[in-house]
């Protein structure tokens, strides 16, 4: 008889691996990238500055970063058989679903392993891109060509609606872009750097990790926060709605967090960009349905340390700056590309094949086939 295995389901607290790239405080609340506290960086810092850190490893010397806004450009040539093959997808797919087919394309057989600084720019400027021209097809309206005069987040909004956006909005996607740029060992950068220790390519991990990106309980909460807010439309409904939710076992999205056991700095940093983006009446829902939320949380798990996560807040910035619902978790995935990228250069630096064990606990070996085999 072998000794026990000891299963750690969740992998909480298995560390897989050293990085440089951010760091995640649980306990004291902080997000940090390559030394730089996230809350310092917003507002203000433009987005290609931020992918200037998380892929050079330092500062640039200007911001935005003038390499980032230069390579960002020159990666926004994509060949015609790519946009060809974006225009052919079905029209009615969610952007999310049809995200996952544009990641996809732009791995056009050229890029393999390592991957490459030069890959990673085409996966940054190339997915709001393509994004952008997909969902305005799908509404019947021509695509929309970047600016060479607009940084990356104005770009973003340009190409979604093909009018100038307005400064407010502008900031306020900065700062959500910069925010949701990295966050150490999540579940999606661990799929994607799962799928790089294979020594597969950069465009075949992001898509993979978008599948994980996906799910409802990582980056698909804001859209339910979303709606949640909707279907509880006033503060006063909100004890009732909630203890039904709770009663019902049901996830209360926006809140809880596997790494954060106090306040996460990303949805402190996203209330302040709310508070100044938000239609004041929808803010005031939120803010007391917050409270009631973690009042009974807390109640339901008193031995949990649970606070609202960045969905939370994302999802009123979000809605803020005129996006659709579908958009919340594409968008989340424009953010991420910079610390995918980042990531999936720094598994190939110091490479080894991520493999894990499971515990078997089917039938013993011994079983005879139940009928005798044909073709004997
Ligand atoms: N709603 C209801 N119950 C919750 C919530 C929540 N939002 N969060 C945690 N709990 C419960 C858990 O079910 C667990 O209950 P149990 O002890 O009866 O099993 C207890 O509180 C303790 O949970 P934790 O161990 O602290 O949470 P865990 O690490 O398992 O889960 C997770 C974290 C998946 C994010 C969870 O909090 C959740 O589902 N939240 C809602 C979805 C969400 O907003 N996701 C976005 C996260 S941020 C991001 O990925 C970008």
């Amino acid at each position: 008889m072998e000794a026990p295995i000891r299963v750690s389901k969740g992998l909480d607290g298995t560390v897989v691996g050293r990085s440089s790239i951010s760091w995640v405080g649980g306990e004291t609340g902080d997000l940090v990238y390559r030394g730089y506290d996230v809350r310092d960086l917003v507002p203000g810092v433009p987005y290609e500055s931020v992918v200037h850190l998380l892929l050079f490893g330092e500062a640039p010397d200007a911001d935005p970063s003038p390499e980032v806004t230069r390579a960002l450009r020159a990666s926004r040539n994509i060949p015609p058989g790519v946009l060809a093959a974006a225009d052919a997808l079905p029209a009615g797919l969610p952007p999310l679903e049809a995200l996952r087919s544009l990641i996809s394309l732009q791995g056009d057989g050229t890029a393999g392993y390592p991957p490459t600084r030069e890959e990673g720019f085409r996966l940054i400027a190339q997915t709001p891109e393509l994004l952008a021209r997909y969902v305005r097809r799908s509404r019947g309206e021509r695509p929309v060509a970047p600016r060479d005069d607009l940084g990356h987040a104005a770009n973003y909004l340009w190409m979604l609606r093909g009018e100038p956006p307005a400064p407010a909005h502008v900031a306020a996607l900065e700062g959500y872009l910069d925010l949701l740029a990295d966050h150490g060992m999540n579940a999606s950068t661990f799929v994607l750097r799962i799928v790089v220790s294979t020594e597969s390519d950069l465009f075949s991990a992001a898509t993979a990790a978008l599948g994980a990106l996906k799910g409802p309980v990582h980056g698909g909460a804001p859209s339910r926060v979303s709606d949640m807010l909707d279907a509880i439309g006033r503060p006063e409904r909100a004890e009732g709605w909630i203890e039904g939710r709770l009663r019902d076992r049901q996830v209360l999205y926006g809140f809880g967090h596997r790494a954060y056991k106090t306040d996460d700095p990303r949805a402190t940093k996203l209330h302040e960009i709310a508070r100044a983006v938000a239609e004041p009446e929808r803010l005031r829902l939120a803010e007391s349905v917050e409270r009631t939320a973690l009042a009974l949380l807390r109640a339901a798990h008193p031995n949990a340390r649970l606070f609202t996560n960045v969905e939370y807040y994302s999802a009123l910035v979000l809605e803020a700056i005129g996006l659709p619902r579908a958009m919340f978790t594409p968008t989340f995935a424009v953010a991420r590309t910079a610390g995918w990228t980042a990531h999936a250069i720094e598994q190939a630096s110091d490479n080894r094949l991520i493999r894990p064990d499971v515990d078997y606990v089917g039938p013993a070996k011994g079983l005879a086939w139940p009928r005798a085999r044909g073709g004997a």
